[in-house]
């Protein structure tokens, strides 16, 4: 049995929000082969304060309420000015007391007080796992590993914009303070992540499956596939179906076939230049390497696991 924290920035349950942190929340939750010790929020794809409220919401929804929820990181680590804020809307409707305690403070306490038991598995900016590093620099040598949805290693985003995968870019100074931790780190990014793919099939799928879970997932899956139809009218692949680029992070710390894995020598770009959050990657192969201070996956069994996929939310 894996033990687990998984770090979030969820927006599942805000219509037409990212929708891949609440599935990779479900995967845990129907893998047998994990337990969740512990849901921590961050500031990403929405505020600490909804990713806290809506991660409350969707512990209920999948019938594991007794799951602690603990607010995290408001602003990365040095853009304080990046910190996101709620919505009048979403405090209302889903509006409950937060519980009391701060992410980082709690996976250091977590980790210390399980050596060598629990992986973190951090699907957001890196911005809590950094600071839990600060907080308790034993951290590094008694966890378990870090299982890290963020980076793209191959390629690039080929989006000027945001030239950084997401979660990276948000926060690269966090990024590489978890680079140069010392822990065992593996990465799943967009090289692998773009490529498992949910579509309006599965939503269908997933719609018609007996359980509470499936109708909620495939209304969320839709709005989402029509939003980015929207939003990226020039790209032909986000038409009719979206990335599960975290519900793949999960899926790997039990299902490590999954993905093909290799050891890289990883750096990231910081400060507020253009290629912000562009991960520079050693694949080790001139005679004097560096040495490796990470795992990259470089490749996917999409069908073996988008059929696990499918096949557990629709048991929920
Ligand atoms: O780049 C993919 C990451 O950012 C995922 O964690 C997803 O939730 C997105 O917002
Ligand atoms: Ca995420």
């Amino acid at each position: 049995m894996r033990r687990i924290v998984l770090d979030t920035d969820l927006s599942m349950g805000e219509p037409g929000s990212e929708i891949d942190d609440g599935f990779a929340l479900a995967l845990a939750a129907a893998d047998p082969d994990l337990r969740i010790e512990l849901v921590t929020t961050v500031n990403g794809n929405t505020d600490v304060e909804t990713a806290t409220l809506l991660s409350l919401h969707l512990v209920e929804r999948l019938g594991i309420a007794g799951t602690r929820v603990v607010r995290g990181a408001a602003a990365p680590l040095t853009r304080p000015d990046r910190a996101r804020s709620a919505s009048a809307e979403t405090v209302r409707e889903y509006g409950r007391p937060i519980p009391a305690g701060y992410a980082a403070a709690e996976i250091a306490r977590l980790v210390m007080t399980n050596p060598g038991e629990i992986t973190i598995v951090a699907i957001g900016p890196l911005t809590n796992v950094a600071a839990a590093l600060a907080l308790e620099p034993e951290l590094a040598r008694n966890v378990q590993e870090i299982v890290v949805m963020g980076g793209v290693f191959l390629g690039q985003t080929l989006q000027s914009g945001m030239p950084g995968e997401f979660n990276v870019w948000i926060d690269p100074e966090a990024a590489d303070a978890v680079l140069h931790s010392g822990a065992p780190l593996r990465f799943v990014g967009l090289d692998v992540t773009t490529r498992v793919r949910l579509t309006r099939e599965h939503a269908e799928r997933m719609g018609a499956a007996p359980g509470g879970f499936g109708a909620f997932a495939s209304e969320a899956t839709r709005t989402w596939i029509d939003r980015m139809r929207q939003e990226h009218p020039g790209d032909p692949e986000l038409a009719d179906s979206c990335a599960m680029h975290d519900p793949l992070a999960v899926a790997v710390v039990t299902r490590p076939d999954l993905v093909t894995w290799r050891d890289a020598h990883v750096s990231v770009v910081t400060g507020d230049g253009v290629a912000r959050g562009v991960m520079v990657t050693d694949l080790l192969s001139s005679a004097e390497p560096p040495a490796a201070n990470c795992r990259i996956a470089v490749d996917v069994d999409v069908d073996a696991f988008m059929a696990l996929f499918v096949e557990r939310i629709s048991g929920l």
